[in-house]
C-alpha cells in the first residue's frame, strides 16, 4: 500500500499555461510551463483574449506532459488542484474547465486554490523545514501584500497596495524607457549597469496605514522625470533610472517587511511572487532578515513567477485539510485572499 499523495496542479491565471505533479506536497515530480511571453511582448503587455485562446491550445498538451514527465497516469493522481482566482477570467476558465473535466472523468477530488496561496506555498517546495507560522511579502504583477501565514491556507493580511502592484510598476516603468514586456526582469538586468543613487525618487507611504503600499506616485514621478528631461532636451541614462527606480521599490518593500519582523518578532520570513525573483530585493531582504535574526526564505526564480508546482503544493495542504470543490466551481477573477 502506497501512502504517497500525488496532486496534479493546474495554473492558467495570466500568461503561463502550467501543470505539475507533486508528491506529498513538496516534492516536485514535474513542472511544465508554457509561457506566452513572446506573444504578448509584441503588444507591450498581456492581451487577455489572446491569453485565453493560447491557454485553450496549450492546456491539454501541458497537462499530458506533466503527467508523463512525472511518470504517472491520471489514475495514480489523488486530486486535481487548480487556480480558480484571482486572475484574468477567460484565462482562469480554461484551467478550471480542464480541471473539472479531468476530475469528473477520472473520478478524482477537485481542489480550488487561491493564486496567492500558491505563490506563498512556492516556498515549501525547496525548504522542507519551513512551516507556518511565518511572515511573508507577496509581490507579483497583480498583488503586493504583507501577510502572516498562520497555518497552511490560513492568512492574515497586514498590508496591501492601495493602487499599483509592485510588478505592475516595474512593467510600466520598463515600458516608459522602451525595455518592453515583461518589465521586471529587464529592469533588474538594466539596473545592474546603473547607479541607484543617481536619481532620488519618492518612497510613498499611506497615511495612517503603515503596512500599506502605494506605487502609483513613484510611477508618476518616473514618468514626470522622463517628460521633463525630454522637454529640456536632456538625455536620460536608462541604467541609472532603472537602478534608482528599483532601489525606491526595494527600499519600501524591505523597510515595511523589516518593521513587521521587528514588531511581531518573526523568526521566519519569506518572499513570494514574480517580483520575488528580483536580485536586488532578494539581497536586501536577506540582509534585513539576517540583521533582525529571522531566517530568510525565497523560492528559486522559476518558482517565483507563475507555475503549477506551487498550486499543486498549496492544493495538497487544502486536500489534507478536507477542502473539496464541487464540479460547479467557477473562476473568480477578483477573489480576495482568505475568502472562498
Ligand atoms: O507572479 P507573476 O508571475 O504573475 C502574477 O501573479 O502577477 O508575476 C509577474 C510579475 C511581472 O510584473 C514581472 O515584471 C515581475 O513579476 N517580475 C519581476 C522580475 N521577474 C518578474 N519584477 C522585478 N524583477 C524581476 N527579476
Ligand atoms: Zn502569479
Amino acid at each position: 500500500m502506497n501512502d504517497d499523495i500525488l496532486i496534479l496542479g493546474i495554473e492558467s491565471s495570466c500568461d503561463e499555461t502550467a501543470a505539475s505533479v507533486t508528491r506529498n506536497g513538496r516534492e516536485v515530480l514535474s513542472n511544465i510551463i508554457s509561457s506566452q511571453i513572446p506573444l504578448h511582448t509584441l503588444y507591450g503587455g498581456v492581451v487577455p483574449e489572446i491569453a485565453s485562446r493560447k491557454h485553450v491550445e496549450k492546456i491539454v498538451p501541458v497537462i499530458r506532459e506533466a503527467l508523463s514527465a512525472a511518470e504517472v497516469t491520471l489514475q495514480d493522481i489523488d486530486a486535481v488542484a487548480v487556480t480558480y482566482g484571482p486572475g484574468l477570467v477567460g484565462a482562469l476558465l480554461v484551467g478550471v474547465s480542464a480541471a473539472k473535466g479531468l476530475a469528473y472523468a477520472a473520478k478524482k477530488p477537485l481542489v480550488a486554490v487561491h493564486h496567492i496561496e500558491g505563490h506563498v506555498a512556492a516556498n515549501y517546495l525547496e525548504h522542507p523545514d519551513l512551516e507556518p507560522p511565518f511572515g511573508c511579502l507577496v509581490v507579483s504583477g497583480g498583488h503586493t501584500h504583507l501577510v502572516e501565514v498562520m497555518d497552511y491556507g490560513k492568512f492574515s493580511i497586514i498590508g496591501r497596495t492601495r493602487d499599483d502592484a509592485a510588478g505592475e510598476a516595474f512593467d510600466k516603468v520598463a515600458r516608459a524607457i522602451g525595455l518592453g514586456y515583461p518589465g521586471g526582469p529587464k529592469i533588474d538586468k538594466k539596473a545592474k549597469e546603473g547607479d541607484s543613487s543617481a536619481i532620488s525618487f519618492p518612497k510613498a507611504s499611506v497615511d495612517g496605514a503603515f503596512y500599506d503600499f502605494s506605487f502609483s506616485g513613484l510611477k508618476s514621478a518616473v514618468l514626470n522625470y522622463l517628460n521633463h528631461a525630454k522637454m529640456q532636451g536632456q538625455e536620460v541614462n536608462d541604467a541609472d533610472l532603472a537602478a534608482s527606480f528599483q532601489k525606491a521599490v526595494v527600499d519600501v518593500l524591505t523597510e515595511k517587511s523589516a518593521a513587521l519582523i521587528r514588531e511581531r518578532g518573526y523568526k521566519k520570513f519569506a518572499i513570494a511572487g514574480g517580483v520575488a525573483s528580483n536580485s536586488s530585493l532578494r539581497m536586501s531582504m536577506q540582509e534585513a532578515c539576517g540583521r533582525l535574526g529571522a531566517k530568510f526564505y525565497s523560492p528559486s526564480p522559476i518558482y517565483c513567477t507563475d507555475n503549477a508546482a506551487m498550486i499543486a503544493c498549496a492544493g495538497y495542504y487544502e486536500y489534507l485539510g478536507g477542502a473539496r470543490a464541487e464540479l460547479n466551481l467557477n473562476a473568480v477573477p477578483n477573489v480576495k485572499l482568505g475568502e472562498r
